[in-house]
């Protein structure tokens, strides 16, 4: 006799529906967009079918149509002219610049709008790296001042939660203070807690044109290898005042999610990075895969793994199809 019949509780959708453990709804989602000085209104991004560069007004619908879908937190990233890339990543503190500007135009329009914005120097910076270099160094401590100056512009043009990308020591706590010190004690801020040293950026990089123009990223994001080390950045993060902890990638590194999840009170955050949109995109083109259903099982892994949080490119489509 088999007194234990699994099966029983998956013999039809009522059930299953009844039994399951993980739901993905569009309040999960913070959804990366792109906003450009280079475009006139939109251009897809060769590697990311279905992503584009927005130029400021194209961005604006883009966020409307996405709001009437109930999603409403966004993560805003700048393709910045070539011209403008320096080694202080000027631009990124220029209030008449392209993103700041851009910034203040979305909270006049839709204050409703969660804004997220990105603090890291690469957007804007003539090596395409995320902090000063010198003698082919990236160097911390000078990069400390130039992102707390950036955190703060983008305070004052409206941001709702800063996001720290770089990798660089201290910049949780160093940003913390600045923003406090001019009064942004409401501004939040969101970790980029467990960033690996990835080739699953590279569309993104394609996205920005902010490839790293000599070397690579590894003296600043993780290891792959590393899941300890992973908890010396939790650690770090939290004492210095993060709101939210990040895993990037997501999809090759669910066992860090996890790890988080166990080890922080903290709301997890999770990236399904350019490379893990691109994969499945490719994939299903070629009809090799079935998009939407590998697409909805990755998000749910992400979900499942201990994720409160995805930041996707797939947001978008995923609430047009369950909104
Ligand atoms: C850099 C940054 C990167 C991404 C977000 N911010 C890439 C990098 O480190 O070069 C990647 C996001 C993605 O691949 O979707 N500050």
């Amino acid at each position: 006799m088999i007194l234990h019949r699994p099966r029983r509780n998956r013999k039809n959708q009522v059930v299953r529906n009844l039994v399951q453990e993980t739901h993905l709804i569009v309040n999960d989602f913070i959804y990366p967009l792109f906003v450009s000085s280079e475009v006139k209104d939109k251009q897809e991004i060769p590697s990311m079918p279905g992503i584009f560069r927005f130029s400021p007004n194209a961005l604006l619908r883009e966020m409307e149509e996405c709001l009437n879908l109930g999603l409403s937190a966004f993560a805003l990233f700048p393709h910045i002219a070539e011209h403008l890339k320096d080694n202080s990543a000027s631009e990124s503190w220029n209030e008449d610049g392209l993103y700041l500007k851009t910034i203040k135009t979305i909270k006049e329009k839709f204050p409703e709008a969660l804004i997220i914005t990105d603090v890291a120097m690469d957007p804007y910076s003539s090596f395409g790296h995320d902090g000063v270099v010198e003698n082919g160094e990236i160097v911390n401590d000078k990069t400390l001042e130039i992102l707390a100056k950036m955190a703060i512009a983008q305070a004052q043009a409206g941001a709702d939660i800063v996001a720290p990308s770089d990798m660089m020591d201290g910049r949780v706590g160093f940003i913390r203070k600045a923003l406090d010190d001019k009064g942004f004690t409401n501004v939040s801020i969101l970790a980029y807690t467990a960033k690996y040293a990835s080739g699953f950026y590279g569309p993104f990089r394609d996205a920005l044109d902010s490839a790293p123009k000599f070397g690579d990223k590894k003296t600043y994001q993780m290891n792959p290898a590393n899941s300890r080390e992973a908890l010396r950045e939790l650690e770090l993060d939290t004492l210095e005042g993060a709101d939210f902890v990040m895993v990037k990638p997501a999809l090759a590194y669910l066992d860090i999610i996890r790890v988080f999840r166990d080890n922080s009170h903290l709301p997890i955050a999770a990236y399904n990075v350019s490379g893990e949109y691109a994969m499945v995109k490719a994939a299903g083109q070629k009809n090799w895969i079935d998009e939407k259903r590998v697409r909805d099982e990755i998000l749910l892994s992400i979900k499942r793994a201990g994720a409160d949080i995805i930041l996707s490119y797939f947001a978008k489509e995923w609430a047009m199809d369950n909104c």
